[in-house]
């Protein structure tokens, strides 16, 4: 069975997205879920201002929908379930990888992504990508399969953040303000937000952050050991997160960081990775010995989607998630290349959502 569907592509050279009509088939394994709506991560920038780049992409890799057709070997899910989508496979110990997904457009030629892809109509996408989610409101499902899934995993799983740690999440972005967001439903003290907008450090605000920090017109290291005076007589945060994909903040972030105390056995705390340096960075290897400190790579916030999804969509229910408030621009399919421009140019304020 195929399905007709509509969806972005984009070309092999030049940043701009085209709409293309395609019929979509699912493999043994594949699952085509027609979409409600799909959000607009930071990371698909990387892909679209890649200059390595030659081959046509389809790009996107969290949605909400429903599924419209399934693969002969699919047991997961059938057709009418309500899904979202996501790229980290949620039976990753199946023994089966799942294939890169390649569309064929109308004149032959091929648009690939080396998981999943969203932005369109319909995505096609290995079934491990989808997760069952009944009930999920729509500004939720768009946004669980990867900003809320890194940012708050980031704190949840990676950090393994615990009530009374002190918190900084660099970059209040669509990852960041769910990260801030994580840290003060699991009872981080203080939570503090730092950017370069005053406008998503009001944002950050309302996604739990106690204190705000902006890069631009502030010093964060200073503040951020002021406000955590520790009582052994250190200062600094527990966790810092960067979450700007700005190599150039990794030093700073981990200069943020409590040092260990010598002849306790008390280590230094951790800086989690989880913006995407596109260039190397340098770091203070004194700071990072002397200190005792950990930096930590985050893919995901190392998610198990399953089991963390249900832990996300109950902080919603509850009242302690207002995903409606991170989608704060909201945009057609025909809308697309205006939506990458405006994250593009930092004119987002928390998540951007494309809602078919
Ligand atoms: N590790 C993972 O698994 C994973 C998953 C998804 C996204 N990412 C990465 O996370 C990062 C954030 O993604 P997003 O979609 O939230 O992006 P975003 O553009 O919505 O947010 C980035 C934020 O960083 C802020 N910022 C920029 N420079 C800053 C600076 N010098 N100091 C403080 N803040 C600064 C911006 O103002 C913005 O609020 C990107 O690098 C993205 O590629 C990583």
């Amino acid at each position: 069975m195929t399905v007709h569907a509509r969806i972005a592509v984009l070309p092999p050279h030049g940043h701009t997205l085209e709409l293309h009509d395609v019929d979509l088939a699912a493999g043994p394994y594949e699952v085509v879920v027609e979409q409600r709506a799909f959000g607009v991560c930071h990371s698909q920038l990387d892909r679209i201002f890649d200059p390595g780049r030659s081959a046509a992409m389809v790009l996107g890799h969290e949605s909400i929908g429903t599924v419209a057709a399934v693969g002969d070997e699919v047991t997961y899910v059938q057709p009418g379930d309500e899904v979202v989508t996501t790229w980290i496979p949620r039976t990753p110990l199946l023994g089966r990888a799942p294939a890169p997904t390649a569309v064929i457009l109308a004149d032959g030629t091929k648009a690939t992504t080396h998981n999943t892809f969203t932005w369109g109509t319909h995505a096609l996408v290995d079934e491990q990508y989808v997760v069952k989610a009944a009930g999920l409101s729509r500004d939720l499902g768009a946004i669980i399969g990867c900003a809320l899934m890194t940012g708050a995993g980031a704190v949840m799983n990676t950090a393994a953040v615990e009530p009374g740690q002190s918190v900084a999440v660099w970059g209040a972005g669509g990852v960041g303000l769910c990260a801030l967001a994580a840290a003060s439903i699991l009872g981080a003290n203080p939570v503090i937000a730092v950017d370069i907008d005053d406008d998503k450090l009001k944002l950050a605000r309302s996604f739990g952050a106690t204190d705000v920090i902006n890069a631009v017109t502030g010093d964060p290291v200073e503040t951020i050991r002021a406000l955590t005076a520790h009582p052994d007589g250190t200062r600094g945060v527990d966790v810092a997160l960067d979450c700007t994909g700005r190599g150039a903040n990794i030093p700073i972030s981990l200069a943020a960081v409590r040092p260990g105390i010598r002849g306790t056995g008390i280590r230094g705390g951790a800086d989690i990775l989880v913006g995407i340096p596109r260039t190397p960075f340098l770091l203070d290897s004194f700071d990072l010995l002397n200190g005792e400190k950990s930096l930590i790579g985050c893919v995901g916030g190392s998610c198990d989607p399953v089991r963390d999804f249900a832990t996300f969509a109950g902080w919603a229910a509850g009242g302690r998630f207002d995903a409606a408030a991170l989608v704060t621009d909201r945009y057609a399919l025909d809308e697309l290349n205006t939506a990458v421009a405006d994250l593009h140019a930092g004119r987002v304020g928390g998540r951007a959502v494309v809602e078919l």
